[in-house]
């Protein structure tokens, strides 16, 4: 390997809510560890690892440089996006009119909403749902609207079309969230399926967020499509929501942007965005993102996907073959597994409540189910050196699930 992935990094101190975060597990936050136990960090969606190499010399280089007043995004800025887009997600036909910066994906979600709904309106989201999203769309007088997501015999998330419609017509929905790859079930969706949900859209004017921030996130060779180039449809009618962020540890920096094709909808989103006067991109992340989307960035994003392929299918199998009744879907994309343990529950007599806290009491981490509409699972995340992995299945396996 020629990155390093394997290090233990002592986060505490260092401005991190993952590490220092931690709280009495009353709130959202979880509990701090027992006596005797560190915290292994597997709640919040960042990860263990230092960032690539070529992101520091960006920003180092621009440090050296030292005057900070009103800048302008410079052009190898979009070329960077572009040239990204075009290298590992096929896409051909962006260019910088396209692309526009937002204040966080969930900023981005927010303003898109903003230009597509009025209070009061409904918005379709698959259930189990990212916790940011409950948040966006109730925090803006919009109400959402579940459409759960439903395992098939081979334990493969698959969204319920028929379900969908239903619900869209019912609740006279005109705009949807759609999370690809999906947190937190880590479903890949086929370009035949994403399809599919762009020709229910489509047939019932839904106008579409496609948050695609995971989308360089890929574990066993799974391929991302991107949700804009499955149709003609898509391409005009969705606003596509991407980061380094997740990719490559970044998420401190603040630095999204949307890819949007159709001008008019571009014109509404970008006048919303530009309300608030805070949308506004910092210039070191601007030098961040430059660093990251660069041919070593690539290469450090290939092997970073390889060190998470490992974690999480050691967390499925050893969730698969070791605690009876904790079922738990294969991750394709982005690092979280959720792993429903209301059977194990029922047959061993824990409340869920006492299962969540057990974890948290030895220093595993993980987040409570309930933030993402799925009580009875935990959402954990793999996005640490491959020994923390197997020492959070370790203590799992001789204080929790025994
Ligand atoms: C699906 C999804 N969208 C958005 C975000 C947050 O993005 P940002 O920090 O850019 O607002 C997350 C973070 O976990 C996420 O999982």
């Amino acid at each position: 390997m020629t990155y390093d992935f394997t290090s233990i990094l002592n986060r505490h101190g260092q401005d991190s809510i993952a590490v220092d975060g931690l709280g009495d597990g009353m709130g959202s936050s979880p509990a701090r560890p027992r006596e005797g136990f560190d915290s292994i960090p597997m709640w919040v969606a960042d990860m263990g690892f230092a960032t690539a190499p070529s992101v520091v010399e960006a920003m180092r280089a621009r440090l050296d440089q030292p005057h900070f007043g009103y800048y302008q995004a410079r052009d190898a800025y979009y070329e960077a996006i572009m040239d990204w887009h075009r290298t590992r997600k096929g896409v051909h036909d962006l260019e910088r009119e396209h692309i526009g910066y937002e204040n966080g994906v969930l900023g981005g979600v927010v303003s898109a909403l903003g230009a597509l709904c009025s209070p009061g309106d409904n918005v379709l989201v698959h259930s189990p749902t990212y916790v940011g999203f409950t948040h966006a769309v109730g925090d803006h007088g919009y109400h959402l609207v579940h459409s759960p997501l439903v395992l098939d015999e081979a334990g493969v998330w698959r969204m319920d079309f028929d379900d969908m419609e239903r619900r869209i017509v019912e609740n006279h929905v005109h705009a949807a969230i759609f999370c690809s790859p999906h947190n937190p079930c880590g479903r890949v969706w086929e370009r035949w399926e994403i399809e599919r949900a762009m020709e229910v859209f489509e047939a019932h004017d839904v106008y579409v967020v496609s948050d695609e921030i995971w989308s360089d996130l890929l574990l066993d060779g799974h391929v991302h499509v991107p949700t804009q180039q499955v149709s003609p449809w898509a391409h005009e009618h969705v606003v596509a929501l991407y980061a380094p962020s997740k990719t490559f540890n970044l998420a401190g920096l603040i630095g999204s942007y949307h890819v949007i094709y159709n001008p008019w909808l571009r014109d509404r989103v970008q006048r919303e965005g530009s309300l608030s006067h805070y949308n506004a991109q910092n210039v070191l992340s601007m030098h961040a993102l430059m660093g990251a989307y660069s041919p070593e960035g690539g290469e450090w994003a290939d092997e970073l996907c390889r060190v998470l392929s490992a974690n999480a299918r050691y967390a499925y199998e050893h969730i698969r073959d070791t605690y009876p009744g904790v079922t738990c879907a294969r991750a394709e994309g982005t690092y979280v597994l959720l792993a429903d343990c209301r059977e194990w529950c029922e047959r061993s007599g824990m409340s869920y409540d006492r299962l969540v806290r057990a974890g948290w009491d030895v220093g595993v981490t993980w987040h409570d189910g309930r933030l993402f509409d799925c009580p009875g699972s935990v959402r954990i995340a793999v996005s640490v050196p491959h020994a923390q992995v197997i020492e959070a299945f370790a203590r799992l396996d001789k204080y929790v699930f025994v």
